[in-house]
């Protein structure tokens, strides 16, 4: 560690099943911890942030089987292709420490090591699996712990399993984790304690199916060939392989284990409250400290998909409001400990109304009033006001401690509120002195000056505590109050801007979005593509000989003139260079489908041995080549270089 740190910080995120790609809602637990990460070293502790991929599991495999690739090779499309995990913590400003990918080699020999550690102390054992399996859960399940006979995660349908296979003495930890769960603040928040114990620990603790013969994918046990490793012993020792636990890749485990807080989605809390805390005791191991369960964006109350209108993909809406716009609403809106619904009216509304109203105009009013007044810096020369300043600049002092308290809550929303009252009373204090008025009397000018620099200096404030949620708009702000110090010794001090504070002017920080035209838009990006209609092929024609192919005349033509006939809704009629020197006639059916206009210039195909005949009174020359299947056709078109009337042979 550090001399000049407070001391060390180990947060890690879930690591993602990369099954298939990921939707805001997996987005969610990440900007949080990304946010906390930011906190811890704003305030000077020596952060570890670890996040990863879980690649294991039947399911995985299942995917891979389906696409005709490699399980590994369907994961590294998932995690590391285009648009995959990596570039989407890139995109999001993730500024994790170290990224764990459970197929990698030191974690899988790390996973043998203990996986053996256990069986030799006597607390993984051989016996028969006989129960309920969820297979997109990838959980075992006694028949007493199926709900309605259905997975009680996800209620899909479970299968009868039954096989030789090995099992952690879970049943031996009940007692001490009981313990743990009820007499310490090892769950957060205190509800899902409740959950916990009345539903899994005082049923009676089973012991837990670590082992599957069924498929492959997974990490071989080494002492007994043609068994997996259950994939949720694989991935909850991530938290320590990521340190070099049990291997030699990394040398952090001394400094930084015990985890400080496990971020983890309300469904593996039981993952981690339970089998991870006996699964610790059994090898002797110092607990995490805490494990937090947060809740879950929902759509219309139900689970996140694609197909309920909104759009979740995060890549979209990063793209179409920044960045910093949706971390901040990820956090803002919804209480991290429960459930929260999720969106795009409510993201846009979010964005309106503190980015756009609240924040965005406070920052260019102020620095606006500064340039219009005094030109680039300030005047030193200040008159403070006691009674009309002191309420904003005990506010604005006094934030960062309101804010810490919740922010060690994991209390995102809270403390981006405390932030936001502030904002509001910066908002309220320009009207209340009204610089514009103040601004009309040379006498006034020192007063407008120190106006104009509270504002600034509890933007400033402001901007150093949003720092974790939206790091490049802090930037920005701090950047126009021109290079303001924006570090955590400096967020409870008012005064530490320079009095004669510059400013620089810049767009506006978030444009107030059209609610109606962007809910639109977003709709149409999310109409699923139109069916494709399988329809019969065309019956098979007769054989015909060599000689009698060879007698249909097919030459290239140009389109030298086209219109629609008259009186018709079938017919273009076309004007062709064919090659030689007199111009072609040829009527086709093809005016559903192109405009006239659209056809000049372009070279087609036609049969011109072909006798002609009288179309609506017109004479047609030939016939154009179209390829046609169901409702589609398509005039069969040739690069321009190709030369009128060229054979086809
Ligand atoms: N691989 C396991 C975690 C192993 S940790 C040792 C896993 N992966 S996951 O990809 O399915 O989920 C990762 C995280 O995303 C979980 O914490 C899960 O709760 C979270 N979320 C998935 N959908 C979510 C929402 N709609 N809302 C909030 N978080 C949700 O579980």
């Amino acid at each position: 560690m550090c001399e000049k740190c407070k001391g060390n910080f180990y947060i890690t995120t879930p690591i993602y099943y990369p099954s298939a790609k990921l939707h805001i809602g997996h987005t969610y637990c990440t900007v949080a911890t990304d946010a906390m990460a930011r906190y811890k070293r704003m305030q000077g502790y020596n952060v570890k942030f670890l996040t990863g991929t879980d690649e294991h599991g039947q399911k995985i495999e299942d995917k891979a089987k389906e696409a005709g690739i490699t399980p590994k090779q369907f994961v590294d499309n998932i995690v590391t292709g285009e648009g995959g995990v990596l570039d989407l913590w890139k995109l999001m400003n993730i500024s994790y420490d170290r990224f764990i990918r459970t197929t990698d080699d030191y974690h899988v020999e790390a996973i043998q090591k203990i996986f053996k550690k256990m069986y030799e102390n006597g607390d993984i054992y051989k016996g028969t699996y006989k129960g309920k399996y969820c297979k997109p859960c990838e959980s075992f399940w006694t028949e007493s712990q199926l709900v309605d006979g259905k997975c009680p995660d996800c209620g899909r349908e479970v299968q009868d399993a039954e096989e030789e296979a090995y099992f952690f003495r879970l049943s031996k930890y009940a007692d001490r984790i009981q313990d743990l769960l009820e007499n310490t603040d090892y769950l957060e928040p205190r509800s899902r304690v409740n959950e916990m114990v009345n539903n899994f620990i005082k049923p009676g603790l089973e012991d837990l199916c670590v082992s599957r013969t069924s498929f492959s994918w997974g990490v071989p046990v080494d002492f007994d060939p043609g068994h997996v490793v259950y994939v949720w012993i694989d991935a909850l020792f991530n938290y320590m392989t990521a340190l070099g636990f049990q291997n030699d890749k990394y040398h952090d485990l001394e400094e930084f284990w015990p985890a400080d807080v496990h971020f983890v989605g309300k469904e593996i809390v039981r993952f981690h409250s339970i089998i991870w805390p006996a699964m610790l005791m059994s090898l002797d191991l110092p607990l995490p400290k805490k494990v937090y369960g947060h809740g879950w964006l929902l759509l219309d109350g139900g689970k996140m998909s694609k197909s309920k209108g909104n759009v979740v993909d995060p890549y979209i809406l990063a793209e179409r409001f920044g960045v910093d716009a949706l971390r901040f609403f990820l956090l803002r809106s919804f209480p991290f400990g429960s459930d929260g619904n999720f969106s795009n009216e409510l993201l846009i509304n979010t964005i309106n109304v503190d980015l756009a109203n609240d924040l965005g105009n406070l920052v260019s009013r102020t620095v606006a009033m500064a340039q219009k007044y005094f030109g680039e810096h300030l005047p030193a020369q200040q008159q403070a006001d006691e009674e009309k300043d002191a309420e904003l600049l005990a506010m604005a002092s006094g934030l960062r401690d309101k804010y810490e308290e919740q922010m060690e809550k994991f209390a995102f929303q809270n403390a981006l509120a405390e932030i936001f009252k502030v904002i509001s009373r910066a908002n309220k204090y320009i009207d209340e002195n009204a610089p514009w008025v103040l601004a009309k009397s040379e006498e006034q000018k020192p007063r407008l000056a120190r106006v104009l620099y509270n504002l600034l200096e509890t933007v400033r404030i402001c901007a150093g505590l949003l720092t974790p949620f939206m790091p490049d708009t802090a930037a920005e702000i701090a950047k126009r109050l021109g290079g303001a110090d924006l570090s955590w010794d400096t967020l409870n001090q008012f005064g530490t801007l320079s009095a004669e504070a510059a400013t620089v002017a810049g767009p506006a920080l978030f444009p107030r979005i059209d609610m109606e035209k962007e809910l639109a838009a977003l709709e149409e990006m999310n109409k699923p593509a139109p069916e494709v209609v399988e329809d019969p092929l065309p019956e098979p024609l007769p054989e015909i000989a060599f000689d009698q192919f060879e007698k249909v005349e097919m030459t290239v033509v140009k389109v030298l003139a086209c219109e629609n006939v008259k009186k018709s809704e079938k017919l273009l009629k076309f004007t062709l260079d064919d090659g030689s020197k007199e111009p072609r006639q040829i009527l086709s059916g093809v005016a559903k489908y192109y405009k006239p206009e659209e056809l000049v210039g372009k070279t087609l195909i036609a049969v011109t041995n072909l006798a002609p005949r009288k179309m609506m009174g017109q004479l047609s020359c030939g016939m154009l080549l179209s390829a046609e299947r169901g409702d589609e056709l398509h005039l069969v078109m040739l690069p321009d270089y190709v030369r009128a009337g060229s054979r086809l042979v």
